[in-house]
């Protein structure tokens, strides 16, 4: 029998579904052609639900997520829903809960694809960023004093773990290691203010480099420097750890890079568990419904997941497919109107696949 795996999807709010269903068109499309099924369950979770019925992520359905192979998900965010409840209650809850203690972010310009870097092409912007997902500012770990007073104090703390620190480092050396481009792992921090925190990683940086990956080298930078050499140099860069604030600010600046967010896609991953792939664009509420959003990055999204299930040569043709629509099909992406449909879009990358 072919192989088969279980999929959960999770369209979402705003354009989450139309892109999602551009992704899965190309997911089945490739599925067919490299001899795997791909069995998909539908899950409703997030704004409109929680509208009608106030829940954001029952525990019954976390549980059933928990027994999948991995999680497609369009976008969250809705805007009749306060600023923090979907993101924290559905995005971030997943993430923790499913111990996702990774988020892969591929920085990549595709062939024909306008970046607003001058002078800079596909040769130079090919980097990956690995945001530590875990941990930080982003555990909630804080809380106010004398709230509503005008003493008021409000902390909000970045905390991690020697355990956190080294399971995210070991996931970036073995993937600066597999990547096998130059060889290369950046940490970008602020060794030079958060002496706490950066030292610890800084500290476990360099011995678990020393000790294990001899053959990749190591570098650092201050994370307000990576990003002026995210613009000014993008092509020293091969593979990028940082923590997971940190991480979340540079990658919408390595998204616009590549051309924006309707390209860039990434992954929260659990490499013992279940993973996650999106997106990392908003919901675009406001273009609900009429067809114009990119899906390019949804798609490539199902392209990181397929690989993450270990279905390499499947996600390449998925990129090969989108690499060819990028370079061949449509008109300087990333400047604007992309000139044809969300769906129209789809159907070109899945007839290349
Ligand atoms: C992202 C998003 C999320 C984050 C939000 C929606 C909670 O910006 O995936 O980068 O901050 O991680
Ligand atoms: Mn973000």
């Amino acid at each position: 029998m072919a192989k088969h795996y279980k999929i959960a999807v999770i369209p979402g709010d705003g354009t989450g579904p139309e892109v999602i269903r551009e992704g899965l068109k190309v997911l089945q499309a490739v599925s067919r052609k490299f001899g795997f099924a791909l069995e998909l369950t539908n899950y409703d979770v997030g704004g409109d639900r929680y509208l009608k019925t106030g829940e954001v992520l029952p525990d019954s359905v976390l549980a059933e997520l928990r027994q999948f192979d991995a999680i497609y998900l369009g976008a969250v965010g809705h805007p009749e829903v306060k600023p923090g409840i979907l993101e924290k209650g559905l995005l971030l809850k997943l993430r923790f809960e499913l111990d996702q203690y990774i988020n892969l972010r591929p920085v990549k310009l595709y062939p024909g694809v306008d970046s607003p870097l001058k002078n800079k092409g596909p040769s130079e912007i090919d980097y990956v960023v690995i945001r530590e997902n875990s941990g930080g500012l982003y555990t909630g770990v804080g809380g106010f004093s004398m709230k509503g007073t005008p003493q008021e104090v409000a902390m909000q703390e970045m905390v991690y773990s020697r355990f956190q620190v080294d399971r995210c480092l070991r996931y970036a050396f073995e993937y600066a290691r597999k990547r096998n481009k130059r060889k290369t792992l950046a940490l970008s921090g602020k060794t030079n203010v958060l002496t706490y925190v950066f030292d610890l990683w800084e500290r476990a940086f360099h011995e678990m480099g020393a000790r294990d990956y001899a053959d990749i080298k190591r570098e650092y930078y201050h994370v307000d420097a990576t990003c002026m050499w995210m613009i000014k140099n993008p092509e020293w860069f091969d593979v990028i750890v940082t923590e997971n604030m940190f991480g979340d600010i540079i990658t919408d600046l390595g998204a616009i890079t590549q051309g924006g967010m309707g390209i860039a896609a990434g992954g929260n991953i659990n490499p013992e568990g279940v993973s996650m792939f999106e997106p990392i664009g908003g919901s675009a509420p406001k273009y609900t419904g009429q067809n114009v959003i990119n899906p390019l990055a949804a798609i490539c999204a199902g392209a990181m997941l397929l690989d993450e299930l270990g279905e390499t040569q499947a996600a390449q043709a998925i990129e090969r497919a989108v690499m060819d629509v990028t370079a061949h099909k449509i008109k300087n992406l990333g400047a604007g109107k992309m000139g044809y449909s969300t769906s129209k879009v789809g159907d070109l990358v899945a007839e290349g696949v």
